[in-house]
């Protein structure tokens, strides 16, 4: 999970900076400079995140669909997705800095990233991402999350190699129905029915895609 390229954080850091200035008034401007510096929470290269006193885990924005994020700002805006400070920095961005923002990380180059071998790969995880639990209604999670982001129209994130903590906290907030950006509420509902083991299994499944840059 650590090694990818930082490079491309820089211009994500001086775009939120264009942004602050442009869409949020003088009178605000000192907090905002802190809510839209994006990438001091998600630069997946920090060991630890650049703002300790923020609750985590800090997701990984790039490459992911533009409309998937677009449509997460405006879910914390309206109070659909909790986090004291994703609300705010949502609230300063507005839309148009929320929808310049998506475009920005949707092009931000995505590592080639490569499945766990089988024999290390964790079973139930793999098993719910290819065959998914239909008896208890639950499809595999691999026919609307897909692997790369040449969709950017889509609203299913991509969700290999991210960081299994911040992915198994999503899936208990979708579960608790502490999360509701999901508009047709199937995340909740296919949330609901996996045990805690197997939150955490799939999470880890996803977690162990790896970039070849990481490969030894
Ligand atoms: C101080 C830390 C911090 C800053 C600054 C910050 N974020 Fe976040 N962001 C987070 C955390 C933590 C989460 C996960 C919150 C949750 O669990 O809902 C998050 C979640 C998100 C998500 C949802 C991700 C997903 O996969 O669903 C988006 C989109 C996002 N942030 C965009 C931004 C943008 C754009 C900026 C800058 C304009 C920004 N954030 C600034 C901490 C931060
Ligand atoms: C019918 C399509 C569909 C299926 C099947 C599906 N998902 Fe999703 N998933 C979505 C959509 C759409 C979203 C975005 C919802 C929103 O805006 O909150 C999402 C969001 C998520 C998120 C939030 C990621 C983030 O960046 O915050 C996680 C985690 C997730 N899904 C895991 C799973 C897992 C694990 C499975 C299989 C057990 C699964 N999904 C099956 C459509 C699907």
């Amino acid at each position: 999970m650590t090694c990818r390229l930082p490079s491309r954080f820089a211009p994500i850091a001086l775009a939120a900076a264009a942004v602050s200035l442009s869409a949020v008034g003088t009178a605000h401007a000192q907090s905002a400079d802190v809510l839209l510096d994006c990438s001091a929470c998600h630069d997946s290269t920090a060991s630890t995140p650049a703002r300790p006193s923020v609750p985590g885990p800090f997701p990984d924005l790039s490459g992911q669909p533009a409309r998937y994020i677009a449509h997460q700002l405006e879910a914390y805006r309206k109070g659909l997705r909790q986090h004291r400070q994703m609300e705010k920095t949502a609230t300063a961005l507005g839309e148009g800095g929320a929808a310049a923002m998506a475009r920005l990380y949707a092009d931000a180059p995505q590592p080639d990233l490569r499945p766990p071998a089988r024999e290390e790969a964790d079973t139930t995880g793999w098993s719910l991402v290819v065959n998914g639990a239909w008896e208890r209604g639950v499809p595999p999670c691999a026919s609307c999350h897909g692997v790369s982001a040449d969709d950017t129209g889509r609203l299913a994130p991509i969700l290999i190699g991210r960081d299994p903590a911040y992915l198994a906290h999503e899936l208990r907030a979708y579960a608790d129905s502490d999360r509701r950006s999901d508009t047709m509420g199937r995340m909740r509902a296919f949330a609901a029915q996996l045990t805690p083991s197997e939150i955490d299994a799939v999470a880890d499944y996803y977690g162990a895609w790896r970039s070849q840059e990481d490969e030894p």
